[in-house]
């Protein structure tokens, strides 16, 4: 069967492309979904992108998630610094989750610097923009155990 993985994306990542991109770069939401299934492709395996700017829709999507996925990709945006919801979410459904972020949140203000979805997260990428987006799909399906 093939394996498939959720492409999460949070509050205001469907304005990507004009939100600041001095910040968030100059690709759209679509684009980078057009990137995913294309690394997808590459890899053998499916993606479904879903993006929210509700809290509690994620919430909701993390839980259907569960059976469906093998894992997540997951930019939660601003929630990312606010949610313990998400965390508890991610510690319910046990599964395995990257955090991703466009910008390097650690370079930026003090308050992005927390994570509530790092400590439940297999791990993070951050600060390679769109890019960092087939670089999560690889990296969870390295540990997934997809390279060996
Ligand atoms: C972001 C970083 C967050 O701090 C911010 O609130 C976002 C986007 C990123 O992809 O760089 O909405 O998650």
């Amino acid at each position: 069967m093939t394996q498939k993985i959720l492409i999460l994306n949070g509050p205001n990542l469907n304005l990507l492309g004009t939100r600041q991109p001095e910040v968030y770069g100059a690709t759209t939401l679509a684009e980078i979904e057009a990137m995913c299934h294309a690394r997808a492709q590459e890899r053998g395996i499916a993606v479904t992108c879903v993006q929210s700017n509700h809290e509690g829709a994620l919430v909701d999507q993390l839980h259907a998630a569960r059976g469906v996925f093998a894992g997540v990709v997951l930019n939660a945006g601003a929630y990312t610094h606010t949610s313990v919801a998400l965390m508890d979410a991610i510690s319910s459904t046990m599964l395995p989750v990257v955090e991703l972020h466009l910008s390097n949140i650690h370079a930026r203000e003090a308050f992005r610097h927390r994570s509530f979805i790092a400590p439940v997260a297999v791990g993070q990428i951050c600060g390679f923009g769109a890019a960092g987006y087939p670089l999560a799909i690889d990296a969870l399906l390295a540990h997934l155990g997809a390279d060996e």
